[in-house]
């Protein structure tokens, strides 16, 4: 027995003697590479600031930046080392420390030197862009850590091997795991800190690394490859993924005429908030909502100066507030220059060609002109950093580009026009034409629904303007400014929120059938939108008269419900379209109705999202009849309501959304009988083709939702920063080393 005990210490003694030294060097070698991790980790996440603070010149803010680092415990010193000598240093960098002691750069890992006598590690880090950069951030490293974990690691073993058998090996691995645990969580802590600016005093005192900092980093790698690669799963959170890692600390500020939330003053005095008939609005509230930021817009709802601070600011959404609504205030005569004439009376018929002469008065391009100054303005203002993203809304805004860029040079500016773009021609005829592209061209990049209306605004460009255009990579050079045009085709929240707590399509199709007083077994069709010119309401409800005509079988078993919200009724052309909806609905009844049935229900009120999901889910088809329109987001939003994968849409070939949801049915809405025939087509498409037709059209609208319409803009505008930002720095090196480039790139989106 006491043979054998004596052979296994002395097989321990072995095995202690030969595994210490082993032990001991790979405690070394994995210590440099985590210090070399750790030093990557540190500089990649302050890079930015360093960076731009070094361009800048700013010696104050780079020693501020340098000393919040070196708070961290393993970190001795932090220097910047330019054209090889020593600019700047926190006070723990030794004297006799040369930048040449340093490597060439991060990929040359970490290298020992000599100083005091000690020695210590150094990393180096290469400012500016690859290739470019003649200056250095060096790291030095406090190297008593990796003695410490060295003797850990000895007293694990030692523990290990003259513990019980496996039991002792077991909690051994088990302080192993434990060290390598808490070194982990204190590199990710000092990436926080170094990000938040805490220092130590505020930091934990105990700092080891976890495996969470792996997983955090695989997180952060796997939806860095959704949004990369796939690009189909867009969601808020995505969108939230691509901001953070592609426009890290950046500035969301969005403007628009149309506010999202409208509180109005009901008969009985109470308050009630309103969300607007706008596509625009039902597209971008969601995305705001992942984004956070402010939202600038015309406050013109007659209680929302009662819910504003006094800084004209509310919290929206109401329930559960993500984003700031701030509101500007206009006056009787601005809304009638700026909104009812300039926009609605001009740009609209204008860009829509729906048949309906705009009218160019000058008093209105003044107003328009200075209300979108006060919208700059207002940008300005809101604007916490020199240089935001700033996310402009359509055709009320055509000038606000241009005067924000002068304001906000830095900015990144995305316009999107929600309207069609008409032919270089029609366009010519308005009086302001150079004055509108001008302000446009202020964007960063400007974004139609289609490449039909990029092509168009091109064309308008170069007709019109002394310019530079690259056909090649769809981009505008005016005045030392490029603008890049894009097709970025709109969509809708997925799934929509007015989708949920819908009853099963039977119970809503039984309820509706009720409310609107039509017998159970009535076959429905909907139409649903403002009461706009530009919809083709009159030419569906001749459609469902030609219908009749052609198959008067359905007479009694059909009925046609048409919402249709009362929109911008100030201006005769809205008007008199209201009248003759009413007038031509009554004179198909009175055709075709009979024994208290009636084929046309005109129901002229504004509807609420969740009433315009009932009424989707109760009907069997929904006819989008546009003259002209830049999307049409009720196409989509009917098919997003139809989660029973049933109900046909017939569809204008001139609504941009006919490119996207090709499975409908795809009408002329200027031809009647036409329409009348694919109405009974769609009311005789048995359940399974409307089940694949229907498929197709929610996997087309799901994947291409509006989270993907925002990502994509913000993605592009990420890689134009980035490379604006390259730009900036090699600028500023030349000016530096007083030898501009005169043959230097522009960046390309
Ligand atoms: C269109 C425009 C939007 C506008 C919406 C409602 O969709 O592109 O900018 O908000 O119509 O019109 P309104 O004049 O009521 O804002």
């Amino acid at each position: 027995m006491i043979r054998y005990g004596g052979l296994a210490v002395l097989i321990a003694g072995l095995v202690i003697v030969v595994l210490l030294p082993v032990a001991t060097s790979f405690v070394e070698s994995w210590s440099r590479r985590d210090v070399d991790l750790r030093s990557q980790l540190v500089f990649n996440a302050a890079r930015s600031q360093i960076e731009d603070a070094w361009a800048r010149g700013d010696a104050a803010a780079l020693e501020a930046l340098f000393g919040r680092i070196a708070t961290d415990a393993r970190i001795a010193a932090i220097g910047l080392c330019e054209d090889g000598t020593l600019t700047l240093a926190t006070g723990g960098m030794p004297a006799d420390f040369g930048c040449d002691a340093a490597p060439a750069d991060g990929a040359a890992g970490p290298r020992p030197v000599t100083l005091n006598g000690e020695t210590a590690l150094v990393t180096a880090h290469l400012l500016s862009a690859p290739g470019e950069g003649d200056a250095r951030l060096v790291v030095l490293h406090d190297l008593a850590f990796i003695e410490e974990r060295a003797g850990q690691t000895r007293m694990a073993l030692i523990l290990a091997l003259v513990g019980v058998g496996f039991g002792g090996a077991a909690l051994a691995s088990g302080l192993s795991i434990l060290v390598l645990s808490r070194w982990r969580h204190s590199v990710r802590q000092a990436i926080e800190d170094v990000r938040e600016g805490r220092t130590e005093d505020d930091a934990p005192s105990d700092t080891q690394i976890g495996e969470e900092i792996r997983s955090a980093l695989g997180e952060l790698e796997l939806a860095r490859r959704q949004i990369d690669t796939v690009h189909t799963i867009w969601n808020p959170d995505t969108l939230q993924v691509a901001l953070a890692n592609e426009l890290p600390g950046s500035e969301v500020i969005v403007v628009s005429n149309r506010e999202p939330y409208i509180h109005n003053r009901k008969d009985d005095g109470t308050i009630q908030v309103q969300r607007p008939a706008s596509g625009l609005v039902s597209a971008l509230e969601p995305v705001t909502r992942a984004c956070g930021g402010t939202w600038i817009a015309h406050g013109s709802g007659s209680a929302d100066r009662e819910a504003v601070d006094e800084h004209d600011r509310v919290g929206v959404p109401p329930a559960k507030p993500s984003y700031t609504l701030r509101r500007l205030w206009l006056s009787d005569e601005e809304q009638d220059g700026y909104y009812y004439g300039f926009s609605n009376e001009g740009l609209w018929p204008l860009c829509h060609i729906a048949f309906v002469r705009p009218i160019f008065r000058e008093s209105d391009w003044r107003l328009y002109r200075s209300v979108n100054e006060r919208f700059a303005e207002a940008v300005v203002a809101e604007a916490k950093r020199p240089d935001p993203i700033v996310l402009i809304q359509d055709y009320h805004l055509a000038l606000a580009p241009r005067m924000i860029r002068d304001r906000l040079p830095n900015a990144t500016i995305i316009t999107f026009w929600h309207i069609p773009w008409p032919n270089s021609e029609t366009f010519g005829i308005c009086p302001w034409k150079e004055e509108i592209i001008d302000g446009l061209l202020g964007s960063s990049i400007l974004g139609f629904h289609t490449q039909f209306h990029c092509n168009n605004f091109l064309d308008t460009v170069d007709r019109f303007m002394e310019s530079r255009i690259d056909r090649e990579s769809d981009s505008i050079s005016l005045g030392g400014h490029e603008t890049f045009v894009r097709p970025y085709p709109i969509s809708i929240d997925w799934p929509p929120a007015a989708l949920e707590g819908q009853p099963p399509v039977p119970e809503t199709r039984a309820t509706v059938r009720e409310r609107l007083g039509l017998a159970p077994d009535i076959r429905l069709g909907v139409g649903i939108e403002r009461f706009d010119y530009t919809k083709g309401i009159l030419d569906r409800m001749r459609g469902v008269d030609a219908f009749l005509e052609a198959f008067p079988d359905w007479k009694g078993r059909f009925c046609f419900a048409q919402v249709a919200a009362p929109t911008r009724a100030k201006l005769a052309s809205y008007r008199n379209l209201q009248a003759e909806a009413e007038e031509l609905a009554a004179q198909i009844n009175a055709r075709h109705g009979s024994d208290g049935w009636e084929p046309i229900k005109l129901l002229a009120r504004h509807h609420e999202p969740d009433e315009v999901f009932e009424l989707f889910r109760a009907s069997d088809l929904c006819i989008v009849s546009s003259l002209h329109d830049g999307m049409n987001l009720v196409a989509k939003e009917f098919v997003a309501a139809r989660d029973d994968e049933q109900g046909v849409l017939v569809l204008s070939a001139f609504a941009g959304a006919s490119r996207e949801l090709s499975e409908a049915l795809i009408v002329n809405p200027y031809d009647a009988d036409e329409m009348g025939r694919v109405i009974q087509r769609a009311l005789t498409m048995d359940s399974a083709e409307q089940r694949e037709r229907m498929k197709v059209m929610r996997e087309q609208v799901e994947a291409r939702n509006v989270y993907r319409w925002a990502g994509q803009m913000l993605l592009d505008a990420a890689r134009l920063r980035k490379k604006e930002r390259i730009m900036r720095l090699i600028e500023a090196k030349e000016r530096r080393n007083g030898r501009p480039n005169e043959r230097r790139r522009k960046p390309a989106a």
